[in-house]
């Protein structure tokens, strides 16, 4: 491929940028076609930095300290976006209310989704251990600040508003898609959103992460947590309805947190290094750890049938900061409650399964039964698979750093994270973690366009 030019972008590469923004490309369509479709005079030599045409055509070789918390539950604030009414997380009726977890999907049929060959998307061919047109793309965390779009329309909403508000998780979930052409959109929410959703007073702080009001450390504090029931968040439901519809082809990744980062954030109070509280808590009162991960278990799970039935076509399940324990505690304290979430949604749509810093733990995690691994920067994807079994499809793993990096960097480390993935069943590409809030959006749109080209089969 040659280097990218110097100099500003060609006129094309602006006019690319804006008919992307406008046209929302099916993610079944071959990316030759979506470039045609870019419009007449557009020529990919022209831009900086993207591969000739051609290349389309060949297959590739290669403290936890505490901050100010807003009081009471989400504000109705109006519209900017369109005239949807806001729905708001209710407050419990009566209290916390007892139980450990739901039957979620306990009586659903599987809806095989394994048995779709026709099935167009190269992100659900991936899932199935399939290789399809094309390598799929997406990011972790590509709706978000790094999008001047979204920073409009966040524009004094506070986060977690901002997720009780179909018309703009409908608006932001589909920002990436229209400018990326990812092959996947994840649903624009938060992990704390259904623990906010029944009754928890917490909140995001922005530059900080959840913020929990009362930590919860003891059994008393465990029954605090009832479980989900889908009219707790009938706002997700619809705007999954509504995306849907928006999506067309590109299939929708619904998402939950895992019981044990729930959990960390609940008993820390917030974000920690060390999470020297959840871990005491794990090994010092495991009977209080369970009851915890148990109806966490109950309530992450609610939360991902809940996208499912409202239209999500795959899931994934972070457990973001399972890196932080040995191999011993995960696979005794965590696993089997990270199955348990996993195991209500078999059958009915791909599950994705991710933590960070997870390399010692991959084999676990995957034995916790995800149909796809999440692997993250550390670990390159042939050993990964050497870890979890060639048979599982992978996704991941640019480092979210390079992006940060002069274009020729990133499309080197690009071309290797492709080549470490040549013999994997399935591959989804992916950053290691979430997008930077500095990375540049145009680094982002051609690195999927280099994924694509450089994949077409
Ligand atoms: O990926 C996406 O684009 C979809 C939306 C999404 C958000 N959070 C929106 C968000 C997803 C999938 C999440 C998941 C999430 N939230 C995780 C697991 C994924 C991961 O990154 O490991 C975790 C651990 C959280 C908890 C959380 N929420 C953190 C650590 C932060 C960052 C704090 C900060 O401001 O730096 C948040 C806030 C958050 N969630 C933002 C977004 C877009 C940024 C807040 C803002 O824009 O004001």
């Amino acid at each position: 491929m040659r280097p990218p030019p110097a100099g500003p972008p060609a006129q094309g590469c602006r006019r690319v940028a804006r008919l992307l923004r406008r046209t929302p490309s099916p993610s079944h369509e071959p990316p030759t076609e979506r470039r045609q479709r870019r419009g007449p005079g557009v020529s990919r030599p022209a831009c900086r930095g993207f591969p000739p045409l051609a290349s389309v055509h060949r297959r590739w070789r290669a403290d936890g300290s505490r901050h100010p918390l807003r009081s009471g539950s989400i504000e109705p604030v109006s519209s900017p976006v369109a005239d949807v009414p806001a729905s708001l997380p209710p407050t419990p009726a009566a209290g916390p209310r007892p139980g450990s977890s739901v039957p979620v999907g306990a009586s659903r049929p599987a809806a095989g989704w394994r048995d779709r060959p026709g099935d167009p998307s190269p992100f659900l061919a991936a899932c199935r251990g399939e290789r399809g047109s094309w390598t799929p793309v997406w990011f972790m965390r590509q709706a978000g600040r790094s999008l001047p779009e979204y920073r409009r329309v966040r524009e004094g909403v506070p986060m977690l508003e901002s997720c009780a508000r179909p018309d703009l998780v409908v608006e932001i979930t589909m920002q990436p898609v229209r400018r990326y052409g990812v092959d996947a959109a994840i649903f624009y929410s938060d992990i704390v959103v259904p623990l906010k959703a029944i009754g928890l007073d917490l909140d995001i702080v922005q530059g900080v992460g959840p913020v929990i009001a009362e930590p919860i450390r003891t059994a008393a504090d465990v029954e605090r947590l009832r479980p989900l029931e889908p009219d707790d968040v009938a706002y997700v439901t619809e705007a999954v309805r509504g995306l849907v519809g928006q999506l067309g082809a590109t299939p929708l990744i619904g998402f939950a947190g895992a019981p044990f980062t729930l959990a960390s954030y609940l008993v820390e109070g917030g974000p920690s290094k060390d999470h020297a509280r959840t871990k005491a808590l794990m090994l010092g009162e495991p009977a209080v750890w369970a009851a915890l991960m148990e109806r966490l278990a109950g309530i992450s799970a609610a939360f991902l049938q809940v996208q499912v039935d409202a239209g999500a076509r795959a899931v994934q399940l972070f457990d973001s900061w399972a890196g932080v324990l040995p191999r011993r505690m995960y696979a005794e304290h965590v696993a089997p409650w990270s199955a348990q979430v996993l195991a209500r949604l078999e059958g009915q749509v791909p599950r994705i399964h991710f933590g960070v810093g997870t390399g010692e733990l991959l084999a676990d995690m995957a034995g916790a039964g995800a149909d796809v691994m999440g692997v993250d920067f550390r670990v390159p994807l042939d050993e990964a698979a050497r870890r979890v079994g060639a048979e599982r499809p992978l996704q991941g793993n640019l480092d979210s750093a390079v992006v940060l990096a002069p274009w020729p960097v990133v499309e080197r480390e690009a071309r290797r994270v492709l080549g470490e993935a040549r013999e994997l069943p399935g591959h989804i590409f992916n950053l290691g973690h979430g997008v930077l809030p500095a990375s540049d959006p145009d680094v982002l749109a051609r690195l999927v366009e280099l994924v694509h080209t450089e994949t077409a089969r």
